[in-house]
């Protein structure tokens, strides 16, 4: 087996594809017949729907139906049945009866020849309200902190309370201490693609081109509550424009979609406006974590307090490692984690980019830097002297840990050496300039995942898994994991994803894809190799495997990815205008087996990194609920001009345990780090310490 194409800086094989927009995304396989649908949102944050106006505008131009719960069939909402389960509660039971939990739920659907002829139709429908005061707002004194349940479930790697030593008692008698809060906004993922589905009935039969990160749990969530067999629907997506997470779920447009095309009995087309991709298909939730850290006077953590608290809905609890890291980042016998959730009148949160890790890696590392501070250390030196030997919180060696060496690269690139540790003392002119540095982590995840290869008598191969590509270069990666398996070159194999009658895959998120279906897609190609030479090498064979990470190396091992992030920035001392000006991000994410693609998706994860820090952040209106700024004037997103001087470098590792293919996944953990360094950047550029996400103007400008 040759090894000819795993590590090379292969460039994208659907690039062309992409282009020059002969890739198909979603919303753009247009069926012959096609009709459109609009959702109608809730315009109360809560109560119940009282009156539904219909006739008012059936008889506008163009106009086939208006879909509400007075009309629309009843589905089989029971325990969630698919492969993923964020949530403890019920999710959104669309159309089926007439409470409102939140703005923007929809209330209905207006199916019409035209897409302006159905959005008229759905500007005009009268909702009437019996409306209720919602609570919106975590701080709101009504607001009630609960404990999340599904932590509870055997084998959950969140905890809600997780305790080792006596880490208050550690805290009290720690001779140099911070305690801080820290908090975070409710921040939306925005992928350039909007969320879309064409939904067609043929007969009992449903075929769904939808966005979907997740093709087999959105075929499994649909024919569930459809009552249908799961094979009398496919769900189909071979190319996503983003998605950041907001694809993994299912949300209600898709069962929308399905439900107007079999009222009206043709496709139906249903896309999300930019507003209502606020309002229904999940967010960063808001945190709050307060962090207390004790050491001793030379550097060493005694004490790691972290408890976090974020919002979800009132009807599902979603859960994520907010608190986690705590207990494995650094070495200290006295810690305790904390997580609670704060449930609310508004639409369940979901994983966004880092889920969990990125606002808990803020919280702990801004810490860490004020701990520096505190002491009169160097932030580096510190990690250095934090470094543990084992996996502390879970009592294993990691499988690979290059915390210390992505440290020491980053700071070499970045010039690190020539900081001065005084804030306010580094300038640019009338500039202030700040130097600023965090560590990034996210765990090396692996889960079931099968592939299929066929190897066809003119030497080519088709390989087949029901994964997606949300951009990272999935397709592409694959194929060269195939090529190599197979010993043939890049194009005489040709890989396939996002149709759910290929093999299972996992959820494209979590930063698992290479780790899971490019492991399947290698033992399918040995697999195939086999059977070919069983039978005297004729062709065509075909073989399919399944992998799973070894549980033996689970129990052994700790497992996951670590990074370093150095930021310079730029402050006006005038404006408050906050320039990142260069990055340098050096990650030990195991093999990489794409460094261009890589190194690209780490320079995206930055990108969103300094969103979070910097600018991104959904206001919602407390009268209702409502988000204000759910448009791209408002809600800010980093631009080519936000972004000056960024790299990112992988630094080498090699790790024997964590798969086949040495690879630990690299998606979410470029996003963690980011803007804790950008904060501990504005620290040392300004002196002043801002423990608010995103930091704004304002923020700056006030004492
Ligand atoms: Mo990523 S938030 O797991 O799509």
């Amino acid at each position: 087996m040759s090894a000819a194409l795993v590590g090379q800086p292969i460039a994208r094989l659907d690039g062309p594809a992409k282009v020059t927009g002969s890739a198909r995304y979603a919303a753009e396989f247009n069926q012959s017949g096609q009709a459109y649908a609009v959702v109608v949102g809730s315009t109360i944050g809560r109560g119940r729907i009282t009156g539904i106006d219909a006739d008012t505008v059936t008889g506008l131009p163009g106009v086939i139906a208006v879909i509400s719960h007075l009309n629309a069939p009843r589905l089989d909402y029971g325990p969630h049945k698919g492969p993923i389960d964020p949530a403890v509660g019920e999710r959104l039971h669309v159309l089926q009866d007439d409470q409102v939990h939140f703005y923007g739920q929809p209330v209905a659907v207006v199916v019409a020849e035209a897409l302006d002829d159905a959005e008229r139709a759905a500007a005009a429908l009268h909702v009437s309200y019996s409306a209720s005061e919602p609570v919106v707002d975590p701080n709101d004194p009504r607001a009630r902190s609960i404990i999340p349940g599904s932590t509870a479930r055997p084998g959950s790697r969140i905890q809600a309370d997780k305790a080792r030593g006596d880490a208050d008692g550690a805290w009290a008698s720690a001779p140099v201490k911070i305690d801080a809060t820290y908090s975070i906004a409710r921040d939306n993922h925005n992928p350039m693609e909007p969320h879309a589905t064409v939904a067609v009935w043929n007969g009992g039969r449903l075929t769904l081109w939808s966005k979907t990160q997740f093709v087999v749990n959105e075929q499994a969530e649909i024919a569930a509550i459809f009552g249908i067999p799961l094979e009398h629907v496919q769900v189909i997506c071979p190319f996503i424009g983003g998605a950041f997470g907001t694809s993994l779920r299912t949300w209600p447009h898709v069962t929308l979609a399905a439900i107007a095309a079999r009222t009206v009995q043709r496709p139906v087309k249903l896309v999300l406006s930019r507003r209502q991709m606020f309002h229904t298909t999940g967010h960063r939730p808001r945190t709050v974590q307060r962090v207390a850290l004790g050491a001793t006077r030379d550097g060493k953590l005694t004490s790691v307090i972290h408890e976090g608290t974020g919002e979800t809905s009132r009807y599902e609890q979603f859960v994520e490692a907010l608190t986690s890291i705590s207990s494995y980042l650094y070495s200290c016998p006295n810690v305790r984690t904390r997580y609670r959730l704060v449930p609310l009148d508004t639409g369940t949160p979901t994983y966004m980019r880092g889920p969990g890790e990125a606002s808990g890696v803020f919280a702990i590392e801004c810490a860490m830097d004020e701990l520096a501070h505190a002491l009169g250390m160097d932030p580096v030196e510190l990690r250095r002297r934090t470094e543990p030997q084992i996996d502390e919180g879970e009592g294993r060696p990691f499988s690979s840990r290059s915390l210390i060496q992505c440290l020491d690269f980053g700071a070499e690139r970045f010039g690190w050496a020539r900081r001065n540790p005084k804030p306010r003392s580094m300038h640019d002119g009338r500039l202030l300039i700040g130097w600023g540095v965090a560590s990034a982590t996210y765990p090396a995840i692996q889960s079931p995942a099968s592939a299929r290869v066929r190897l066809l008598a003119d030497g080519t191969a088709e390989v087949e898994a029901a994964a997606s590509d949300m951009g990272p270069g999935t397709t592409t990666s694959m194929t060269q994991v195939a090529a190599d398996a197979l010993g043939l070159p890049l194009r005489k194999v040709r890989f396939s994803l996002g149709r759910s009658d290929f093999p299972r895959a996992p959820p494209h998120g979590g930063s698992q894809t290479m780790a899971s279906v490019g492991s399947a897609i290698r033992a399918a190609c040995i697999a195939a190799q086999d059977e070919a030479a069983g039978n005297g090498g004729r062709l065509p064979v075909e073989a399919s495997a399944s992998t799973a990470r070894d549980p033996e190396l689970a129990r052994t091992f700790s497992m996951h990815a670590f990074g370093a992030v150095f930021v310079e920035v730029a402050v006006d001392p005038d404006l408050g205008i906050v320039r990142v000006r260069r990055a340098v991000g050096a990650y030990g994410v195991g093999r990489v087996v794409n460094p261009r693609l890589a190194a690209s998706q780490c320079i995206g994860g930055m990108v969103g990194g300094v969103g979070m820090a910097l600018m991104e952040r959904t206001v919602l209106d407390l009268r209702d609920g409502r988000p204000v700024n759910a448009h791209m004037a408002d809600y800010l997103v980093p631009v080519n001009l936000d972004i000056p001087a960024f790299e990112a470098h992988l630094v080498e590792e090699e790790d024997p345990h964590v798969n086949p293919l040495g690879a630990k996944g690299l998606g979410e953990i470029a996003l963690t780090g980011v803007a804790p360094a950008i904060a501990n950047a504005v620290f040392h550029a300004t002196g002043k310490r801002l423990r608010e996400l995103p930091i704004r103007i304002e923020d700056l400008l006030t004492e």
